[in-house]
């Protein structure tokens, strides 16, 4: 593939919400980020991804956006992002803004006149159906239907999301226009570009007939009948054309449903998007990324395959997005290490494992110092509606409310959401007031403070895994391929050009292994738990290590 700019990019996602408060109110906001821009410049990354800081009733934290063309009071003013870019750019960061365009808020003025009066043109902005019982069998993935019925009129609107995100109606050629228009002042005022919001869901089955239900409610998931649907490429090209490539803009788009066949379309040479998110990895615990009530068991094995699979599909089409953490998923070292969650190597072995992957890695907030789950004691104690929602339906599917708790304890998207923890003080140096949403622990170890003063810490080894991938372009520009494997647990890959070669290198459990490696090769970055002997490799428990390969 042709080197493109946004490639060599190191993404860290801020969800403005949790990452620091400037004013007190326990929210944080724009000016917090501008104050903790030199520390994200320390830490080596390039390009921020910022959460939705639009206008928002706040239903599903600013994904239910009431006007594209503001800032949340909350999270700052139009003078504030004006500040924050000019302050990024003298940093040589980049912004790339949240685009949630698949529906709008229930407070949007389109909605709010689309209810107001039937006969507006705003009607056939959203999706409107006269009935007398809902239209078909269709669950939101927040949960219930999809379709809300209006209080004084035999009519229902379509909603994705909860019902307070209703759809936006793609077919009608005007709200495109409108969207475009809004991306096109967005990029005019020099951001980035876009990460782009559940953008498969734009298109629907027209038909919209009921499909056979798969839960006790009766319903059926809308993914099987509203997610990636034919058609829904003439959207995406328009976008592209419109919007994205007349600005040379960078985008990576939350696509789920998409097959890897399908991966030239979207991210190909002339595809919609420069990048998509693929979360086969990241959902390998769960039923599926709408059901994680319903936790899967899984071994490294299956974690290593999915990533292979992934990523040889991804390289014969065009760009990858690594990312082991965002603010829908849990805390990765509770994932992936359970019982090691906090083991020092272990959360070292995990950040190797996946930052030398072919693509632009992403690390989301937190996972710098290696953030964990919490563990909340009543249902009360959680915000996010989709965590609510999956609490009830594991119950109506049959678990105990002690389970349904421990589920949405171990997955709640709230996980990731807590406040950042900048240092060990009751707030944790997010805020000077009282958090929005209590922190997941006060910890002497787990804090920015003391892990940039520990030269050993996981903030450090991050940074120079950052540093040494910005120093060696084949980390990025070369080739990745999986040699084959002898041990179940070690993972390897290697990336490569012409000239060189590096192998990673990762002992995903609390056994030593020692892999036949018959290559002399030197020792680039390690968390000490790797010996490289003539023959073979020798990896104490969770060893992990950068291998410059002797060509
Ligand atoms: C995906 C976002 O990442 C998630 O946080 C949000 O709830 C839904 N899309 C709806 O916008
Ligand atoms: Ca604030």
């Amino acid at each position: 593939m042709e080197n493109k700019w946004w490639q060599s990019e190191i993404v860290y996602q801020i969800y403005p919400r949790s990452f620091q408060d400037s004013n007190g109110d326990g929210i944080g906001d724009v000016r917090g980020i501008i104050s903790r821009l030199d520390y994200l410049a320390e830490l080596g990354i390039t390009m921020i991804w910022i959460s939705p800081i639009f206008k928002s009733p706040m239903a599903d934290n600013g994904y239910d956006i009431s006007d594209y063309f503001d800032l949340a009071p909350e999270f700052g003013t139009m003078a504030d992002f004006e500040e924050l870019l000019a302050e990024t750019k003298k940093r040589g960061i980049k912004i790339l803004l949240d685009l949630v365009v698949n529906h709008s808020s229930d407070e949007h003025p389109w909605f709010q006149e689309a209810l107001k009066n039937p006969q507006s043109k705003y009607r056939d902005y959203y999706i409107f159906k006269e009935a007398n019982e809902r239209p078909n069998n269709w669950r939101s993935i927040f949960g219930g239907s999809v379709w809300e019925k209006l209080p004084d009129e035999e009519v229902y609107y379509y909603h994705t999301f909860h019902k307070k995100q209703p759809d936006l109606n793609w077919e009608n050629p005007e709200l495109r226009e409108e969207i475009y228009s809004m991306i096109n002042q967005w990029l005019e005022l020099g951001i980035a570009g876009f990460r782009v919001d559940a953008i498969t869901f734009i298109k629907k089955d027209l038909s919209f007939k009921s499909i056979e239900p798969d839960g006790v409610d009766g319903l059926a998931k809308c993914t099987k009948t509203s997610r990636n649907q034919p058609g829904i490429e003439v959207f995406l090209k328009e976008l592209q054309e419109r919007c994205f490539k007349p600005y040379d803009s960078v985008t990576v788009a939350e696509a789920p449903g998409v097959g890897y066949d399908e991966l030239d379309d979207f991210i190909g040479p002339d595809g919609f998007f420069s990048m998509i998110f693929d979360f086969k990895a990241a959902d390998l615990d769960v039923a599926s990324g709408t059901e994680w009530f319903k936790p899967v068991a899984w071994t490294p094995e299956d974690l290593f395959n999915r990533l292979k699979t992934s990523q040889l599909a991804i390289q014969e089409s065009g760009w990858g997005a690594p990312f082991i953490e965002n603010h829908d998923q849990n805390r990765a070292p509770s994932k992936y290490l359970k019982d090691n969650q906090t083991n020092p190597v272990a959360l070292k072995a995990l950040a190797l494992l996946y930052f030398y992957l072919y693509g632009t890695p992403f690390i989301y907030q937190g996972q710098e110092i290696g953030m964990v789950n919490f563990e909340r004691e009543s249902l009360d104690d959680f915000d996010d509606i989709s965590s609510i929602d999956q609490y009830h339906r594991g119950m109506a599917e049959g678990l105990t409310a002690e389970e349904a708790l421990a589920v949405i304890n171990y997955r709640s998207r709230d996980n990731s959401r807590t406040p950042m923890q900048w240092e060990d003080s009751p707030s944790v140096g997010f805020t000077t007031g009282q958090p929005w949403l209590a922190v997941t622990e006060q910890s002497s170890v787990r804090n920015v403070a003391a892990q940039m003063a520990d030269p050993d810490s996981l903030w450090r080894f991050y940074q120079n895994l950052i540093a040494v991938k910005k120093e060696t372009p084949v980390l990025t520009h070369g080739q990745i391929a999986f040699p084959e494997r002898t041990e179940e647990d070690v993972f390897l890959y290697r990336r490569y050009d012409e000239d060189q070669a590096y192998l990673v290198i990762v002992n995903l459990s609390g056994q030593a292994q020692t892999v036949v490696y018959p290559r002399p090769g030197e020792l680039v970055v390690t968390n000490q738990g790797v010996t490289i002997t003539t023959n073979d490799i020798k990896l104490a428990p969770f060893g992990a290590a950068l291998i410059k390969e002797e060509c």
